[in-house]
């Protein structure tokens, strides 16, 4: 019944609480509280608000490097892990063509790019058909030479719940990426959508606690709302204490399970709020296996250890 019909003899079915303050909870994201509505929910798709942390698959590795061991077929190696993951982080060429639409994973949008795994400034040596040669294209732009790659609008088509942007701290291209970032986050906020910065590293930049503190900091500061570097093995949790918005791991290059396993674990009790790992899931002799295991480090705080004994049981498990 409309409220301007209610007589007072009506008020019974009427409860007002009128003695029960509203909540103003808070949120349960680091430096996240003060946002409006749609950026939280949307970060909330990315972190599970249970545990405040992600498992963010990454397989956006061939936006530069073209099929990645292990990416050859994404319809194939990818999609059976998508049930065990937060988010997926992804190119939008992919989405497009192989992820459905009926996923309800978080998506992590690729949203930098513009440049490959051979297109060094210099000359570097390398090998064709067995053979030293010199490679590389003088002339041709460094890595670090990257644009936006992807508009605000796409990036809503897409439903996406943060955009990826490659940072190169240190580089020659180090203002442009910035601005990258900057530009990304201006569009992005207008809508509620997230950005997320990708500490990037190359040959000039070493992979300290120095280093990422730095690149970390800056990128918070520019406006990202979540941040993505490696684990150092000292020191990082003054990397994850002194950035202001969540940091997620990359995995990095193949490591045995359990030392993959460690650096997760490692990260999470040094502050990290997840992961976003790729190959050391989808390369692992059981990307189901791993995957499981991984989630369970991060989310139920399973040590290494038991993650590994997981990982093996799962692993011998799938095979029978
Ligand atoms: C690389 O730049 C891509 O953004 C990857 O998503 C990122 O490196 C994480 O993948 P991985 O765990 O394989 O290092």
């Amino acid at each position: 019944m409309a409220d301007i019909q209610t007589s007072s003899a009506d008020k019974k079915d009427k409860e007002y609480f009128t003695g029960t303050p509203q909540e103003a909870p808070g949120f349960f994201l680091k430096g996240a509280h003060q946002y409006d509505w749609g950026l939280k929910n949307r970060l909330s798709r990315v972190f599970n608000p249970k545990t405040g942390r992600t498992v963010m698959l990454a397989f956006d590795h061939g936006y530069f490097q073209g099929p990645t061991t292990g990416l050859e077929r994404v319809d194939q190696t990818i999609l059976p892990l998508e049930p065990y993951a937060d988010c997926l982080m992804l190119t939008r060429g992919i989405q497009r063509s192989v992820v459905p639409a009926s996923t309800t994973k978080a998506i992590a949008l690729r949203a930098s790019g513009g440049t490959s795994m051979v297109s060094p400034m210099e000359e570097w040596e390398g090998e064709i058909d067995g053979k030293k040669a010199k490679l590389g294209r003088p002339g041709f732009e460094p890595l670090s030479n990257e644009s936006t790659a992807l508009s605000i609008e796409e990036a809503i088509r897409l439903n996406a719940s943060v955009l990826a942007v490659q940072v190169f701290i240190g580089s020659a291209y180090e203002r442009q990426t910035l601005k990258n970032l900057t530009d990304l986050v201006d569009g992005a906020s207008r809508y509620g959508i997230g950005v997320m910065g990708v500490t990037a590293v190359g040959r000039a930049m070493a992979r300290t606690p120095q280093y990422f503190r730095l690149a970390t900091r800056i990128m918070a500061e520019l406006g990202a709302n979540v941040v993505k570097c490696y684990y150092t093995d000292t020191e990082f949790d003054t990397v994850t204490s002194c950035c202001p918005v969540p940091i997620v791991i990359a995995g990095g290059k193949k490591l045995p399970e359990l030392e993959a396993l460690e650096m997760c674990s490692n990260a999470i009790q040094q502050g990290a709020s997840g992961v976003d790992m790729g190959r050391n899931i989808f390369q692992s002799d059981a990307p189901i296996a791993m995957m499981q295991a991984v989630r369970a480090v991060v989310h139920e705080n399973l040590s290494a250890a038991a993650g590994y004994q997981m990982y093996q049981d799962l692993k011998a498990s799938l095979k029978a």
